[in-house]
């Protein structure tokens, strides 16, 4: 058996960034209580180890009573505006990544530029960063909304368009949503088009597309709720029939692997390297 391992799987500069950071925090500050708002990364076995650890988890800022992190997806502006009444000590570990589509988001709404934020509407980032986008925006997460929003640019009169995207967003689904705007809007509408899908993610696509196609069974390993690697489970299953979406070794059916002779694994952007090991130590 060959296997085959994605040089780009697990951590990405904001993952590690963030879980570093609040590792850091939470050896140094034992006394104190530290909040984190939302999931700190899309990933269950890092969620419950720092549960572990102390970090309280919060679905909102008024649950917060004292220093609280910032996740790497980012907020909606609002949570800054509260903890700063609330006099509560944020730790922003939002990605810098994220952090530009933030200014990029508020820049242009300034300009007076009607903005289509592509991305999944439930997904924490993007409910950030709509945030940020002022009242003229609306958010694309498939291609079917993009008449609807091409309704509410016309309804708004304005006549500049920016078009920004998700960072863990498919780059070809972005392109696809893309075309289908500038063949669709009326001619007196200017485009810019901002691909601030991230490199991370666009690097670890391309290495995912790679590997599949050369391997009998494609594992993918990460969380159920990993937008990043739900996207690189779709990616893997075009070019390989046998691929499977795992969160850990333990749902690995080993039976069943025994036939495949060339496996391939990628890993999600907030996969620890833990999981991934395991993952390789079982089939090795
Ligand atoms: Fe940042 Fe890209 Fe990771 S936006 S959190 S480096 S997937």
């Amino acid at each position: 058996m060959k296997i085959q391992v994605g040089k780009t799987s697990g951590f990405c500069f904001g993952v590690r960034n963030a879980v570093d950071k609040t590792n850091e925090i939470l050896k140094k500050e034992q006394n104190k209580k530290i909040y984190c708002l939302g999931e700190l990364v899309h990933n269950k076995t890092i969620v419950n180890q720092l549960k572990k650890d102390g970090l309280i988890f919060i679905d909102t800022i008024e649950q917060a009573e004292d220093t609280t992190i910032i996740r790497a997806h980012g907020v909606e502006k609002k949570v800054y505006e509260i903890a700063k009444k609330k006099n509560i000590d944020l730790i922003d570990l939002t990605c810098p990544s994220v952090l530009r589509i933030h200014k990029i988001a508020e820049e242009y709404a300034l300009e007076n530029y009607y903005i289509f934020l592509i991305g999944k509407k439930e997904h924490p980032e993007i409910i950030g960063t709509y945030s940020f986008c002022g009242k003229n925006a609306s958010i694309i997460s498939e291609i079917e909304d993009v008449d609807n929003a091409i309704n509410n640019l016309k309804e708004s009169n304005l006549n500049k368009l920016l078009i920004i995207v998700q960072t863990t967003y498919s780059t070809k689904v972005f392109d696809e949503i893309v075309k289908e705007i500038q063949e669709k809007i009326p001619q007196n509408i200017s485009i810019e088009v901002k691909n601030t899908i991230c490199r991370a993610t666009e690097l670890r696509q391309e290495e995912t597309k790679k590997i599949s196609k050369e391997v009998d069974l494609m594992i993918i390993i990460g969380g159920k709720n990993s937008s990043n690697t739900n996207k690189l489970y779709e990616i893997a299953q075009k070019e390989c029939k046998n691929t499977i979406f795992i969160e850990n070794s333990e749902e690995l059916d080993k039976e069943k692997i025994l036939k495949f002779e060339k496996i391939g694994i990628m890993a999600g952007a907030s996969t620890p390297q833990k999981s991934i090991d395991e993952v390789i130590k079982l089939l090795e």
